[in-house]
């Protein structure tokens, strides 16, 4: 009896770096990934992070300099969200023609808007003095309908300044179509709509309610964004009123406890599908890093290859820049 050998061998393809380059089946491009970025009212400084390590809430003008670098780097765009220095109970910020996210989108576009794709976060989280997304009814509770109206003028005033797509993120019962009505009515049926159709209520957007300075005042907001544990059907069905809603583009938010909701997703739609690597997900690399205890720059590698692998044609990432440079 000769000893039975293995016929079949996947390490073949696996020996040298070269052989395994040829067939990867998930490649990383500047192009696709989509750089968030906070600019803050009435600072003279960039404000550091600190759950955030290397974000900053900017400056306008250091606003200007970082989207340069991105641009720079070949990042595909970049989501703006913005801190007015006066927060009240509608939101009033938000549609300000002078308010903050609308004089920086100005600055961006003129600046890069040529070379990546400015966009604008649409909600009403980091204009509202008590951080819910929308206006609230007596009883304290979100209330829907009023909502749309100011995610409509807020949209708008986006559109007005520049802006290149807008991205609802309020996960109200009919904002797409009310944001797309508002804008059609404008002029802007030529603007985009990337919808965060399926956002869960998620712990992972911890460092962001520092980043933005939006923590709800009261309760959370578990009664508008998906449960994690909720019907998985619940996602599609976002997505899919949300496309008939008039959305060019989808997203799924988080991205990493959420992988498998992107395939369905990017399995069901014939749409781009985003995906958003949230401010958690970048919290617990960076600080597992800062202590030693992985390899940073391979855990952000894998774990982008990973939101890709799952479906996501577009990645929101806070480390656009710097994956954007070494891939270059
Ligand atoms: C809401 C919004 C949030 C994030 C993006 N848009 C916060 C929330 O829903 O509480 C989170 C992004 C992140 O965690 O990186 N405007």
């Amino acid at each position: 009896m000769t000893a039975q050998f293995p016929v079949a061998r996947p390490r073949r393809l696996r020996r040298t770096a070269p052989m395994r380059r040829m067939v990867s089946g998930t490649r990383l491009h500047p192009a696709e990934l989509v750089l968030p970025m906070f600019v803050k009212e009435d600072i003279d400084r960039p404000n550091p992070i600190g759950s955030m390590p290397g974000v900053f809430q900017h400056t306008r003008d250091s606003l200007r300099k970082a989207a340069h670098e991105a641009a720079e780097a070949g990042v595909g765009g970049l989501i703006l969200f913005g801190i007015p220095a006066v927060k009240d109970g509608r939101g009033s910020a938000a549609d300000d023609p002078e308010g903050i996210v609308q004089r920086a989108v100005a600055d961006l576009v003129s600046d890069v808007g040529d070379t990546m794709v400015v966009m604008t976060d649409t909600c009403l989280d980091e204009f509202t003095d008590h951080g819910h997304c929308g206006i609230l009814t007596a009883e304290g509770e979100v209330d829907n309908d009023a909502t749309l109206e100011r995610y409509a003028a807020a949209a708008v005033a986006q559109a007005r300044a520049g802006s290149q797509v807008i991205a609802p993120s309020g996960m109200m019962d009919g904002q797409v179509a009310a944001i797309r009505a508002a804008l059609d009515g404008d002029g802007f049926e030529q603007v985009p709509i990337l919808a965060y159709s399926a956002k869960y209520a998620s712990a992972f957007y911890g460092p962001f309610r520092e980043a933005a300075e939006c923590a709800p005042q009261f309760g959370d907001r578990n009664a508008y964004q998906q449960d994690a544990a909720g019907p998985v059907g619940e996602a599609l069905r976002e997505v899919r009123l949300d496309l008939d809603e008039g959305a060019d583009a989808v997203m799924v938010k988080p991205a990493l406890a959420y992988l498998d909701i992107l395939r369905q997703v990017r399995d069901t739609v014939d749409v781009p599908v985003a995906a958003y690597q949230v401010s958690g997900e970048y919290a617990m690399v960076e600080a597992a890093a800062a202590n030693g205890w992985i390899d940073r720059d391979r855990v952000i590698m894998e774990s982008l290859v990973a939101i890709r692998r799952a479906g996501a044609d577009m990645v929101l990432t806070y480390w656009a820049t710097e994956v954007a440079a070494k891939l270059r």
